[in-house]
């Protein structure tokens, strides 16, 4: 049988905004169980947990502090155990988020144990040229080591020197703890980034005219972070059930992404090609053609905790087009918690953000606190979330939606169900719209008002049918 992850639709639950079950403003893992229901109702096969790891929350976790526990903000570990059995119950797959490039601060090892992060002499200055990803040099002189440490994020984010056997040991006894507790898999952190140059080179282009920082050659991206996924490949393959690897590798070009994707490395990677496209027909099929030319196996995404929500990028009538774009295409497609609800960027006041980047830049960039805002789940809103929910999305809430044939919420469910399997060809289609067949089905998509004929429409994404699947 194929692996269950080659074509399952993944669905990311941001922890901290999906499901509070201690009325704390703060979403939780006895929340997440609570849901399970729910996410069986929308017909996915697999959560992936954001990080849910003690953490001072300089970065909502992204900032660990100790990789095999659960924060008590979040529950115990007896809560893990109870979701993963829970979920497994289901028929649900569970991937937990591991973040290896960098620690918190507040981690002991920052203290007791700094030969495992990348440092560098304080004598002449700053080291190299290197910039944070969030505004300022990626380096911070700790004064009284009279060194420089390096964080390729916040300076609460200090980088791991992965060409340090004991990082290597120490994280595979952390993969092993998760594995033996019956996670499906893991999610990987700037998984492009672990291994930095060891000569600590300057960067050619330390502000790439390209679009990401992550495109830089000479920092990151290097070759000795393939022996890493090569030994994680070795370790989850020593377990049953078709564990699986996701690296979140970010390059602007996918060609770059394959090396991580070869057969002994990572099952998947994120492709995020559609993520940086305008609603434009020919845009988005060059993108989808270059990433199925490039990768071995092509992964789907439009949202995450770390992008502009659909509806606020593409408009509400696109957004539902889009759905039946990404859940048409060939390979595992991910949802972020809310795409399936339809709901908007949120447009924070200053005083309710929280995303370092929005500190670190004054405000010169707004950050990412307006996709995480707590999901509404009913009607009445959460007074006390921890960022505030729109009144208007009383409407847009789960039981709002739910057995409302023309919402967001089951135009998801039943793409989800109908989703096709078959094999991707396109078709022939005039300008400003994309058909292509999956088997029997074929999804077109209408970027115009002009209408092209379709088959007999299975589903369509509004009455103006600007996205149908139909058979023919
Ligand atoms: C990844 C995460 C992002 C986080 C960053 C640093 O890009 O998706 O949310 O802030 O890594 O860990």
């Amino acid at each position: 049988m194929a692996e269950w992850w080659r074509d399952a639709v993944f669905y990311q639950v941001y922890v901290r905004s999906f499901a509070d079950s201690n009325g704390d403003g703060v979403g939780d893992l006895p929340g997440i169980t609570s849901k399970l229901d729910y996410l069986v109702d929308l017909g996915v096969d697999a959560i992936w947990l954001t990080p849910f790891y003690p953490s001072p929350g300089a970065d909502h976790g992204y900032d660990v502090a100790d990789y095999v526990d659960v924060d008590p903000l979040f529950g115990t570990l007896a809560d893990f155990d109870e979701l993963i059995a829970a979920a497994h119950a289901r028929d649900i797959h569970v991937i937990v988020d591991i973040v290896p490039n960098h620690t918190s601060s507040a981690h002991p090892w920052f203290t007791e144990k700094r030969s495992l992060y990348v440092t560098a002499p304080a004598e002449n200055g700053l080291p190299n040229n290197w910039p944070s990803n969030w505004g300022g040099p990626a380096w911070t002189l700790d004064e009284e080591r009279g060194e420089y440490y390096l964080h390729l994020f916040a300076p609460e984010q200090p980088d791991l020197d992965w060409h340090n056997g004991d990082v290597r040991d120490e994280f595979d006894k952390i993969l092993r703890f998760w594995l033996d507790r019956g996670v499906d898999g893991f999610r990987i952190d700037v998984a492009h980034g672990l291994v930095k140059d060891g000569a600590l080179r300057d960067e050619p282009e330390p502000f790439p005219a390209v679009r990401f920082s992550s495109d830089w050659r000479t920092a990151i991206d290097q070759p000795e972070v393939h022996d890493v996924y090569r030994d994680w490949r070795r370790l989850t393959n020593a377990y049953d059930g078709d564990r699986v690897l996701v690296g979140e590798v970010v390059f602007s070009e996918q060609a770059r992404v394959a090396p991580y994707l070869r057969p002994d490395e990572l099952h998947l990677a994120f492709n995020f090609s559609l993520v940086f496209q305008d609603w434009d027909a020919d845009a988005i099929r060059s993108s989808i053609d270059e990433s199925r030319a490039a990768l071995p196996i092509v992964t789907w995404v439009l949202e995450n905790h770390d992008v502009t929500r659909i509806v606020t990028r593409f408009g509400e009538r696109e957004a539902r087009a889009a759905a039946l774009l990404l859940l048409a295409l060939p390979g595992p497609v991910f949802v972020y918690q809310g795409q399936e609800l339809g709901l908007e960027e949120v447009d924070l006041p200053d005083e309710a953000r929280q995303d370092p980047i929005f500190r670190r830049t004054n405000g010169e960039r707004k950050g990412r606190d307006g996709c995480r805002v707590p999901i509404p789940w009913t009607h009445g809103l959460q007074a006390n979330a921890w960022l505030p929910q729109p009144a208007g999305w009383s409407e847009r809430s789960v039981e709002a939606q739910t057995g409302r044939p023309e919402s967001f919420l089951e135009l998801y469910r039943r793409a989800i169900e109908l989703r096709p399997h078959g094999a991707f060809a396109w078709r022939e289609s005039p300008p400003g719209t994309l058909a292509f067949d999956r088997d029997d089905l074929t999804c077109v998509v209408h970027f115009t008002d002009e209408r092209t004929p379709v088959g007999d429409v299975v589903l369509a994404s509004d009455d103006e049918q600007t996205a149908v699947w139909a058979r023919r």
